[in-house]
């Protein structure tokens, strides 16, 4: 013990030197190495431990990029951690674009100029909450096209972007007089599938690039990371606020005992999406992560430092059930979507401050930038979409909104019915929100979030009506397969009446781009809100800029632009009702204003106001699974297994002794092991006739007897949302047996199921003994 200590204490000693010189060494001209020691990083051959702050350059206008890095700076972070993001580069296939709010170069460089190091991820993907995790959408219109995979066009397309991304970074490697000191290859591959080969064909591209002189790593969650961990690569695992440490780390530490351990991505908070509860992370738990880390000298990246805002039509979306982004990336982060310091941020600061060396002080924050209000915006011109339709393409069955060469924005599908039709129209299917139109007049709107594909025909169709289906592609799933998403209407459309299915064709196709250049050339003309899709163009005056944000709570559905700039989505459902406005981006004098409200708002009006509204959710969706007065009744079931889990973290497989046909599984928990009334399951899978888990795309959850949503979102739905950090938990003060049932979406053999326990410190809510039941009907409550 004695010994151990000794060590560490000198290994402290050195590392205080290491830091001491980490804030002034990346000067340019120096020659400078970053390595892989034994249990530590080694900047110039001194052990170092890397304090990461990932913030998201597209996230943050250009001209605060400095004001940010020096928060970050200020926090106690020596280190930059980035993403680059594919798709912003090249929107167009070989138009590459690294000026202005794109310049990565500058971007490391004034890290660099504050005596920050920075770690590049390049991808190709990245997720991030982003659309198609950071892939170009054009690459889906390559019909079979396999993401992520070593499909030859898209490993083409890959190659040439790495390229392009080595002519910008290369040079800034540390080795090299710059400050880049690590360099990733992909993202959590291991979430995606199982490819040794594709992940070290991504890891050539990256050293082909150029990134040959600083170590190279991939990062992964704790539960996969074998699963394509190549020999000659760092690998480093991602985890959230409230993880349990030792754990996460024990079985690399197992598989390398000497490799320095880095967290790459802490979650500070979480990401928020339309229509569900706004995300938050209690300081204290986040802060005693670090500590935690910090104190076994684990290095960390802060995701996220500070979030930002994903501007214009850059959000993703989670899918299954599919899921938009909201527009601010707040995230609930130390720093806040408009650069405030947070409570968070100084407690974290604090800590941060003990690991310094006594001769190191840390500057103060920067000031925040001033906020303004603007007084409510009321006198539109008001430009009715279908009067300012654009020339269309004729085609004659449906087809995806990439196949008309368009990225984002909406699509406007019109045909005119050469017979009478009724029953029930089916689209096979909405990405992402359609409102179907009969000769002008709205028949209904469909969700793609509720799986809403079909709207029955309340009276029949004549012969001549002229059908209108415009949809809004909203955010392309940034996570897992489902990244191949096409958007519009993706296969067909059909009038099912009885027996009878008739496949509409004969389509004029109209793109509504979300460029600015297409939403400012409309017919303005002054008129009132319409009830109806249209776009709004407003001026107002300023005496002076600043920050502030556009309260849309008046508004229905749709997108934002001010002096050109795409600002976001906004949503009446929320939980956001305001957009961050960048004082950086309005003008003393006049400036200009531009909505477009797909489905007309209540009243026309933008105010800016000085905080954000970030948590006020406005869709009645059920927040809980469990309607009032309903009881599970299992007592005329047979369970078709039971048993106990065992303790501790990771994924646990339960086989069946026969295969059970039925779509309807439950799990019902009967004991757990701490001694609390809490049930908690990250995730679940349910495993078919080849053993493999079967598809969750179309799962529902149909029961849970208690859910705790009062300190967060731990609904049950979160056993399938794909992510190991999200769980379903039961609220404490409800007592064991506890119960989900999930709908599977149609009839399987089922062989047996996977269970993954939230993998917290202590893993709390850990259930013990359970039965297992499986039905071809939805059970009786
Ligand atoms: C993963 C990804 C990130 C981001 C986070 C969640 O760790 O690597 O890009 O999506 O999840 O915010
Ligand atoms: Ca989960």
């Amino acid at each position: 013990m004695k010994k151990l200590f000794d060590i560490g204490f000198s290994l402290l000693l050195v590392m205080g030197v290491a830091l001491g010189m980490a804030s002034c060494s990346s000067d340019k001209g120096e020659k400078n190495f970053f390595s892989v020691g034994k249990n530590t990083f080694l900047l110039n051959g001194q052990p170092f431990v890397i304090k990461a702050a990932e913030i998201h350059y597209p996230r943050i206008p250009e001209p605060y990029w400095e004001h940010r890095i020096l928060s970050c700076k200020a926090l106690g972070m020596n280190t930059i951690c980035l993403y680059v993001f594919w798709n912003l580069h090249e929107q167009q296939p070989g138009k590459f674009d690294f000026t202005g709010n794109n310049d990565i170069a500058r971007f490391c460089r004034l890290a660099q100029k504050h005596g920050m190091y920075v770690i590049v991820r390049p991808g190709p993907y990245v997720c991030a909450e982003w659309e198609m995790g950071g892939l170009p959408w054009w690459l889906l219109k390559k019909q079979d096209v396999q993401l992520r995979t070593q499909d030859p066009y898209y490993m083409e397309r890959v190659g040439i972007f790495m390229d392009e991304v080595g002519r910008q970074l290369a040079d800034l490697q540390i080795t090299r007089g710059g400050n880049i000191i690590m360099v990733q290859v992909e993202n959590e591959y291991g979430s995606y599938g199982i490819d040794k080969p594709y992940v070290s064909a991504i890891r050539d591209m990256v050293r082909k690039a150029g990134f040959t002189d600083v170590p190279l790593f991939q990062c992964d969650w704790s539960s996969n990371f074998t699963n394509n961990a190549l020999d000659d690569l760092l690998w480093t695992v991602n985890f959230g606020t409230g993880a349990n440490v030792e754990e996460q780390f024990r079985k690399l530490k197992e598989l390398r005992p000497e490799t320095p351990l880095m967290c790459s991505e802490f979650w500070s908070g979480w990401f928020d999406h339309w229509g569900r509860k706004h995300e938050t992370r209690d300081a204290a738990t986040m802060v005693s992560g670090i500590k935690d880390m910090l104190d076994r000298n684990i290095s960390f990246s802060l995701y996220m430092t500070h979030g930002g805002t994903t501007f214009g039509w850059w959000g993703g979306a989670n899918n299954p059930a599919y899921s938009a982004m909201c527009s601010s990336y707040d995230y609930d982060a130390p720093i806040s979507e408009a650069g405030w310091t947070t409570p968070k941020y100084f407690q974290l600061r604090d800590l941060l401050k003990q690991y310094l060396p006594d001769s190191v002080a840390l500057p103060e924050p920067p000031a925040p930038f001033p906020v303004i209000e603007i007084p409510a915006i009321t006198d539109w011109q008001v430009a009715p979409l279908f009067d300012n339709l654009p020339e269309p393409k004729l085609c004659d069955d449906i087809r995806p909104m990439e196949m008309f060469n368009q990225g984002w924005g909406t699509i406007l599908y019109r045909t005119v019915l050469d017979e009478e039709v009724s029953g029930v129209l089916h689209l096979d299917e909405v990405h992402d929100w359609a409102q179907v139109f009969a000769d002008g007049k709205l028949l209904g709107r469909l969700d793609r979030r509720h799986g809403e594909f079909t709207l029955p025909l309340k009276s029949p169709l004549k012969k001549g009506t002229q059908l209108d289906i415009l949809v809004e592609a909203m955010g392309r799933v940034n996570f897992d397969k489902s990244i191949h998403d096409r958007k519009g209407i993706t296969d067909k459309v059909e009038v099912v009446s009885g027996e009878k299915t008739l496949e509409l064709n004969g389509w004029s196709v109209y793109n509504l781009p979300p460029f600015y250049e297409f939403v400012s050339r409309k017919d303005y003309q002054p008129g009132k809100a319409l009830q109806a899709p249209a776009y709004y163009r407003a001026t107002f005056r300023l005496d002076k800029t600043g920050d502030t944000f556009l309260d849309m709570q008046t508004w229905g559905k749709g997108m934002v632009w001010v002096n050109g700039h795409a600002m976001g989505r906004f949503w009446e459902i929320g939980p956001q009702q305001t957009l961050f406005m960048p004082g950086c981006w309005l003008k003393e004098g006049e400036n200009e204003i531009i909505v477009l409200d797909l489905k007309g708002p209540s009243e026309a009006k933008v105010e800016g106001v000085r905080k954000p509204i970030l948590d006020m959710l406005r869709e009645k969706a059920p927040e809980t699974h469990r309607k009032d007065g309903q009881n599970l009744n299992l007592s005329a079931e047979t369970p078709v297994c039971g048993g106990s889990f065992k303790q501790g973290n990771g994924w646990q497989e339960v086989v069946f002794d026969t295969p059970v046909r039925g779509r309807y599984f439950c799990l019902s928990a009967l004991s757990n092991y701490d001694g609390t009334n809490i049930a908690a399951v990250a995730e679940l899978d349910v495993l078919g006739l080849d053993g493999k888990p079967v598809s969750r795309e179309h799962w529902k959850i149909c029961y849970a007897d208690s859910e705790e949503t009062r300190s967060g979102n731990r609904t049950a739905d979160k056993v399938f949302d794909l992510q190991e950090s999200t769980f379903w938990q039961t609220v404490d003060n409800t007592a064991y047996p506890h119960q989900v049932v999930i709908d599977l979406g149609k009839e399987y053999q089922v062989t047996g199921f996977r269970m993954l326990p939230r993998a917290e410190a202590g893993a709390p809510g850990l259930i013990k003994d359970y039965k297992i039941y499986v039905k071809a009907s939805d059970f009786k409550y």
